[in-house]
């Protein structure tokens, strides 16, 4: 990789200061910060020119140099070269998880799209990857649910779709606030739960049939394959042996009945509650425990919605605290607004992707080519899948359907389009392509040229930020930069058109390398 081989030969130099992109094509391919002009720069091959300005070393990179390590992405080479970044390592990735018996909400949606991509980015690097679906199986919510079944559901539990659960759990909800005995009824159904009841048992496995039917669903409409769904309920027999550690560490106290783990920075964790029933929080710890002893990661990711981000800190410090040693970290995505205000939800219920995801054909038959059911698919899970991946994960997103179509701005179909405008110049064309160092180029040539290379460092950098919007923002200047070119340039029949196929060839290759990390799909004709 060029960046290596400058950031080595600049240490062999003395040289530590770090290496950087410029914002403005016009201040050369890297820039250092080093106070005084540096000489001797051009005396190794990757350096073509520098010239210093304002405090900085800029650095024009050798073209021969720049297209060889263009010509090598996407080889057996080069996924090997790439690979040697995550070998030996092992990652384990927390995505998804969606709570049996309410829909897909549109947080798990873009949990699901961003721990996806994460994967895929920490696999291309070598690393071993093993994504686990925490499905949120278990807990409190499962007694209000059993009660209100009984009470008020119409029909027999198998006969139920996911929506007449939602319904059920939603009235059960405004009915507590009625009548306090609710509560209690659904805390002793629990807790029967817990208890293996056969009654409690058979219902709550047939809520999990019904909810696990319309996730895989969903599931097969993302192209979205999780290596494992153990989800919470896996862990019920391995709690015990957490608290057990607990305690022989020291860390776990009585509090008015219940167990709790009590922190210097943040408020206690409860482990167990004063009725005897395990928590949300003693799962993940056992779920710890359990991915150390099976996979020995040296890596665990959560991507899971901010507004967890505290209970991630009390899993990492208990973690720790029992003397766990894999790094933590918890994605922490923001939320999804609508362009106008708040997500507006019927009768405060989550939002449901199905609707999303409706409306999002609707657009894409606007858009997709031939009418064909396949390619309206693509576009409109690409366009829904890129506007979750395009912005920084931690930040709210706005969702906007003008914008998440658009055919012109930063969005999946304007990727896609701009793969299959490269598509087309190349079925036209009877030559090969062909470029060389001495190859005259113009501008829009050459900025085209000079963003090639930096695929390889954007992959490697969206790993260590834990952030897929790296990739994609690479992807949109890369398209917009291959599109000013197009504008102005023909390529068949010109006399540049070698060197023009070339420039083509490589943009749709690393577009559908990098959509493909993404999880979205390409197509030759739009
Ligand atoms: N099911 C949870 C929710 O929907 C998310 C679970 C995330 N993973 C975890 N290990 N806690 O809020």
């Amino acid at each position: 990789m060029i960046k290596k081989d400058l950031e080595k030969w600049l240490n062999e130099n003395k040289i530590e200061e770090k290496v950087e992109h410029p914002s403005i094509t016009k201040f050369g391919d890297y820039a250092i910060r080093t106070g005084k002009a540096v000489e001797n720069l051009t005396k190794n091959d990757i350096v073509e020119k520098t010239e210093f300005m304002a405090g900085f070393t800029n650095i024009w990179l050798n073209k021969s140099i720049l297209i060889e390590e263009t010509e090598k992405i996407g080889t057996e080479e080069w996924s090997k070269n790439l690979k040697e970044n995550g070998i030996g390592k092992t990652m384990v990735i927390d995505y998804s998880a969606p709570n049996i018996a309410k829909p897909f909400g549109i947080g798990h949606l873009r949990s699901t799209n961003i721990g996806q991509a994460i994967y895929n980015i920490y696999q291309i690097l070598g690393w071993k990857c093993i994504g686990d679906n925490h499905l949120g199986d278990w807990g409190t919510q499962f007694g209000k649910l059993i009660v209100a079944i009984k009470k008020w559901g119409e029909k027999a539990v198998e006969e139920m779709t996911i929506e007449d659960l939602e319904n059920l759990y939603v009235k059960f909800h405004s009915e507590a606030e009625k009548d306090e005995k609710l509560d209690d009824e659904a805390r002793e159904w629990f807790s029967k739960l817990e208890n293996k009841d056969l009654e409690a048992t058979e219902m709550w496995q047939k809520c999990i049939d019904i909810s696990i039917k319309e996730f895989d669903k969903i599931y097969g409409l993302l192209g979205v394959r999780i290596d494992y769904a153990l989800g919470e309920s896996f862990y019920l027999d391995k709690m015990d042996a957490v608290v057990k550690l607990m305690e022989d560490k020291n860390i776990i106290r009585e509090s008015e009945g219940a167990k709790i783990i009590e922190f210097k920075t943040m408020p206690p964790a409860m482990a167990i509650k004063s009725n005897g029933t395990t928590t949300y929080f003693l799962r993940d710890m056992a779920t710890v425990k359990y991915r150390m002893e099976t996979w020995n990661p040296d890596l665990i990711i959560y991507e899971i919605g901010a507004d967890q981000e505290l209970h991630c800190r009390q899993v990492f410090e208990t973690s720790k605290m029992l003397g766990w040693t894999p790094q933590f970290y918890n994605v922490a995505h923001g939320m999804i607004r609508w362009k106008d205000g708040k997500f507006s939800t019927r009768k405060g219920q989550t939002i449901h992707l199905s609707e999303v995801i409706d409306k999002a054909m609707e657009e894409a038959k606007k858009i997709a080519p031939d009418n064909d059911e396949k390619k309206i698919k693509a576009v409109a899970i690409g366009a829904i899948k890129f506007n979750d991946l395009n912005q920084d994960p931690k930040k709210d997103i706005i969702f906007d359907w003008e914008k998440v179509m658009s055919m012109e701005g930063n969005s999946g179909p304007y990727l896609q389009y701009t793969y299959a405008r490269c598509q087309s110049v190349l079925s036209k064309s009877q030559k090969n392509a062909g470029i060389s160092g001495e190859t005259k180029l113009e501008l829009e040539e050459e900025n085209l040229l000079r963003e090639f290379y930096k695929f390889e460092e954007k992959i490697i950098e969206a790993a260590e930020r834990f952030s897929p919007a790296v990739v994609a923002e690479y992807l949109i200047n890369l398209a917009r930069k291959y599109n000013e070119f197009y504008a102005k340039f023909r390529v068949i029949g010109e006399e540049a058109e070698e060197q023009r196929l070339f420039l083509t060839e490589r943009t749709a290759s690393i577009l559908k390398l990098g959509l493909t990390l993404l999880g979205i799909e390409t197509m030759e004709k739009m």
